[in-house]
C-alpha cells in the first residue's frame, strides 16, 4: 500500500518541509511554499529501460569519439545548443505563453526528416497539431504525434516507438499517476522531468522539453527544471512584434552566450541569421531621432537602431516611455545630459524605442540613445552612415565597452562609415583598419558637440 503525506515545497528552489514556513532556507525567498500530497509508490524509482544498472568507470575509459552532434536542420537552434543536440540530452525551451515554443518544436520536429521524432502534445490535439504543421507548410513522414499526459503511458508508448528525439509540449501537462497532486505542481514536475531525464540518458535519446514561465513567475516548474536539464533555452521576444530571440542560460554541452534569432511570420518561424539587416533600417537616413548602436548579445555583434522622440510636454508631469531600454538608465543619461551638456529637458517629453521590438540591456547602446535623443531634440539626423557603441558614466564620461573590435567589425561590414566609441582603449587591432573610420571621445560634451558639427 503506498504512502500518503503532505509536504510544503519551495515553489522557488523545490525544497521540501513538513510544515509552512516564511523563509526557505534553502534559498532564502519569502513565502513560497506551497502544500502538496504527495504518494510515494515502491515502484517509482524502478527503471523501465534498461536493467542493468551502473558501474563505476574510469574517466579516461569514457569514450566520448561516438558523440556527434546532431543537426536540428534549423541553423540558429544548432547554435545556441553550442553546435547541435547532443545525444541523450534533456533541452528545456521555456517562454510566456504565446511566443512561439510549440511553433519551434513543431517546425523543428518537421525539419529533422532523417530521424523517428515522437512530438507528444497534452496542450493540443492532433488535429490542431495538423493543421499547424499544414500552415507551417512543412511534412515530415517520421514525425508521430501522441496526445497523451499520463507519465505512464507515455513511458510505455516511448519504449514502442522508440524515437530518435521527444518532444514534450508542455512538462507542465503531464501527471505521474502514482502522485496525487495536480500536474504543473513542483512534485509531478520534478517527477515527470526526472523520468523523462533518465529515459534519455538511459536510451541516449535527445528529449525538448516545453516549459511555460508566466509574467509573474509563480509558475514553480521551470525553475525546478532548471536544476535537472543539461540545457535551459529562454524563447523570448514581444507577442506584438516579429522578432523572437532563443538564448541559452544553462548549457553543459556549450557556452551559453549564444543567441538564435528568428521572425514569427505566417507561416511559422524564419531564421534571422543576419539580424543587423533587418534591425537597421537603411531607408531611415536623413531622418532625426535615429542612432545605430553597435551591441553585444552574448557573443553575437549586431546593429540595432535606437529610435527616440523628444516633445514638449502636454501636461506638467513630463513623460519617459522606453520600449526595448531600461527606463532608469534613460532617466540617468538624460539627468546627465541636462547636467554636463546644459541640453534642457525638464518639460519634455522623452519617447525611446528599439527597432524590432528587442530587448538590449548592453551598456554600448548608452551612447546612441544620447545620440538619438539629442537629434530629436534639435531635429537634426546625426551624420551619414555613423553608429555608436560606448557606456555613458554619471558625471558625463565615455566608457570602453568589452569587445570593442567585434563591434567595429560588424558596423564596418554593415557598411558604417565611421563609428564613435571610448578613447579609452590603447589600441585596437582590426585587420581592415581602414575601412571604418573611429571617432574617439572621452566626454558626453565632446560627443555632443561632434554630432551635429559636421
Ligand atoms: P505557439 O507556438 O502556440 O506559442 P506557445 O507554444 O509558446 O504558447 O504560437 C503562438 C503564436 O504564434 C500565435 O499567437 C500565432 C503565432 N503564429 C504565427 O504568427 N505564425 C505561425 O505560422 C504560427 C504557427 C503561429
Ligand atoms: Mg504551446
Amino acid at each position: 500500500m503506498a504512502k500518503s503525506k503532505t509536504v510544503f515545497v519551495c515553489r522557488n528552489c523545490g525544497n521540501e518541509a513538513p510544515k509552512w514556513i516564511g523563509k526557505c532556507p534553502g534559498c532564502g525567498e519569502w513565502n513560497t511554499y506551497a502544500e502538496e500530497i504527495v504518494v510515494r509508490s515502491g515502484s517509482s524509482f524502478a527503471t523501465p529501460f534498461s536493467s542493468a544498472g551502473y558501474s563505476p568507470v574510469r574517466l579516461s575509459e569514457i569514450d566520448t569519439s561516438a558523440q556527434p552532434r546532431i543537426d536540428t536542420q534549423t541553423g540558429e537552434l544548432n547554435r545556441v545548443l553550442g553546435g547541435g543536440l547532443v545525444r541523450g540530452s534533456v533541452v528545456l525551451i521555456g517562454g510566456e505563453p504565446g511566443i512561439g515554443k510549440s511553433t519551434l518544436a513543431l517546425q523543428v520536429a518537421l525539419a529533422m526528416v532523417n530521424y523517428k521524432v515522437l512530438y507528444i502534445s497534452g496542450e493540443e490535439s492532433a488535429q490542431q497539431i495538423r493543421m499547424r504543421a499544414d500552415r507551417l507548410g512543412r511534412s515530415n513522414d517520421n514525425c508521430y504525434v501522441l496526445c497523451e499526459v499520463s507519465l505512464q503511458n507515455i513511458l510505455n508508448h516511448l519504449l514502442q516507438v522508440k524515437p530518435d528525439i521527444l518532444i514534450v509540449d508542455s512538462v507542465q501537462t503531464l501527471q505521474d499517476e502514482a502522485l496525487e497532486s495536480s500536474p504543473g505542481s513542483i512534485s509531478q514536475i520534478r517527477e515527470c522531468a526526472g523520468k523523462l531525464m533518465k529515459f534519455a540518458k538511459e536510451t541516449s535519446t535527445p528529449v525538448f522539453l516545453i516549459g511555460h514561465i508566466t509574467k509573474d513567475g509563480t509558475l514553480a516548474g521551470p525553475k525546478i527544471l532548471e536544476h535537472i536539464v543539461d540545457t535551459v533555452l529562454l524563447f523570448e521576444g514581444d507577442q506584438h512584434y516579429l522578432y523572437r530571440i532563443l538564448r541559452a542560460t544553462k548549457n553543459r554541452f556549450g557556452a551559453t552566450a549564444e543567441l538564435g534569432i528568428f521572425e514569427m511570420q505566417h507561416d511559422g518561424l524564419r531564421e534571422v541569421s543576419n539580424p543587423s539587416e533587418v534591425l537597421i533600417n537603411q531607408n531611415n537616413e536623413g531622418l532625426s531621432g535615429i542612432a545605430a548602436a553597435a551591441t553585444i548579445d552574448g557573443i553575437r555583434p549586431f546593429l540595432i537602431e535606437v529610435q527616440a522622440l523628444v516633445s514638449t510636454a502636454a501636461y506638467g508631469m513630463p513623460q519617459r516611455i522606453s520600449t526595448g531600454y531600461d527606463v532608469r538608465r534613460l532617466n540617468m543619461l538624460l539627468a546627465v545630459l541636462e547636467r554636463k551638456a546644459g541640453f534642457k529637458l525638464a518639460t519634455r517629453d522623452v519617447f525611446l524605442n528599439l527597432a524590432g521590438g528587442l530587448r538590449v540591456t548592453d551598456p554600448a547602446l548608452d551612447l546612441a540613445v544620447i545620440k538619438a535623443v539629442l537629434s530629436s531634440g534639435v531635429d537634426k539626423p546625426v551624420p551619414k552612415k555613423m553608429c555608436f557603441s560606448a557606456e555613458v558614466g554619471l558625471s558625463g564620461e565615455i566608457r570602453p565597452v568589452n569587445r570593442i573590435e567585434n563591434r567595429i567589425r560588424e558596423a564596418g561590414r554593415l557598411g558604417f562609415t565611421s563609428i564613435m566609441i571610448s578613447g579609452a582603449y590603447d589600441k585596437i587591432s582590426l585587420p581592415e583598419k581602414d575601412s571604418i573610420k573611429i571617432i574617439k571621445v572621452n566626454r558626453v560634451e565632446e560627443a555632443v558637440h561632434h554630432s551635429f558639427s559636421q
